[in-house]
């Protein structure tokens, strides 16, 4: 584990040398990390493969590429930032003249403990502030959106299916019913409204945990963009380059376990087609599980249990 604090920035990078194995870093080839958050994954791709290598980061997040551009400055001649979606990349590279990622690309998914922890950001309920976690600020959709103007079902499946809420009806009737009284504006009105709406349980876990999570994942369209960005950068990837994704929400991970079994099997047609019509396979994935966070790992850092992280090559 590496902690980076940087201008006020924190987190904690997960399974550092297992990514970065993951991706088999080699001086001279290009490199994405397509989440560079605090920079602790750029920072020791940017060691391994300097100096000849190249290596691009991006993020939504504005105070993380300006995080991770501090934490890489050394590098910072074969280190580029850019601040956008990595389901940019292929513009991203297009513009610079890259046809091909060379050595591999990263995804290390969800939200930095930066965003997290900063009240600001409208994350966390721990903090009162204005309902947010937009991962760029500057995007006009927000968490106020979702809760101000999604109808009851909506809101309900949301909670079911992103944050797997066992109340999610409960919660998304009560949110409707004061609604209509004037709109829900900050964190722990929604925090206390969620606690209103669900039988006490002696549970050390805040009752709002997991609808937060659900709506964080809604703002952000996060599990669209990994679909859309993994099956963007795949014919990016030159023979032998590797995609490492690390995920933290159990959906998230079956999304890329189907995604990376999809596009490493010979055949995907209808079993009763009798020609095949596909495209030829295009990954190998080389974990055959997932990888976890060692046990000594999330003694520092108990986040770090819920990691997966899976790797595949171009072939
Ligand atoms: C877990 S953090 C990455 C931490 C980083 N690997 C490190 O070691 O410091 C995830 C980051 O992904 C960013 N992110 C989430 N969705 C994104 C997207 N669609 N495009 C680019 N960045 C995204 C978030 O803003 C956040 O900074």
């Amino acid at each position: 584990m590496s902690n980076n604090v940087n201008n006020n920035f924190c987190h904690y990078t997960v399974m550092l040398k297992e990514a970065v194995d993951g991706l088999d870093c080699q001086d001279g080839k290009i490199y994405i990390d397509a989440t560079a958050g605090g920079g602790g994954h750029s920072y020791e791709i940017a060691k391994r493969i300097s100096p000849n290598g190249k290596l691009i980061s991006t993020d939504m997040d504005i105070e993380a590429i300006n995080a991770a551009r501090q934490k890489t400055e050394e590098f910072s001649d074969i280190v580029e930032m850019a601040q956008a979606s990595y389901t940019q990349i292929p513009e991203i590279l297009y513009k610079r003249g890259i046809d091909k990622i060379t050595g591999g690309i990263l995804f290390d998914l969800g939200a930095s403990y930066h965003q997290l922890t900063s009240a600001e950001r409208g994350f966390s309920f721990s903090k009162d502030a204005p309902l947010d976690m937009r991962f760029n600020p500057d995007d006009s959709f927000s968490a106020y959106d979702v809760i101000n103007t999604y109808k009851e079902e909506e809101l309900a499946n949301i909670f079911r299916l992103y944050g797997e809420e066992r109340f999610p009806g409960r919660i998304a009737r009560r949110i409707v019913e004061q609604r209509k009284k004037e709109p829900i504006k900050t964190t722990l009105q929604l925090a206390n409204l969620i606690k209103s709406s669900v039988p006490f349980t002696k549970s050390k876990i805040n009752p709002a945990t997991r609808v937060f999570q659900a709506i964080r994942i809604e703002v952000n369209n996060e599990l669209n963009n990994i679909e859309k960005a993994i099956k963007c950068i795949i014919p990016l990837l030159e023979k032998d380059a590797r995609m490492v994704v690390i995920s933290f929400h159990s959906l998230e991970d079956r999304l890329v376990k189907t995604l990376f079994k999809y596009y490493s099997s010979d055949c995907n047609c209808h079993p009763e087609q009798l020609i095949c019509k596909c495209d030829p396979k295009q990954l190998e994935v080389l974990t055959k599980k997932p990888i976890v966070a060692s046990e000594e790992e999330v003694k520092l850092n108990p986040p770090s249990r819920s990691a997966k992280l899976r790797v595949a090559k171009k072939v």
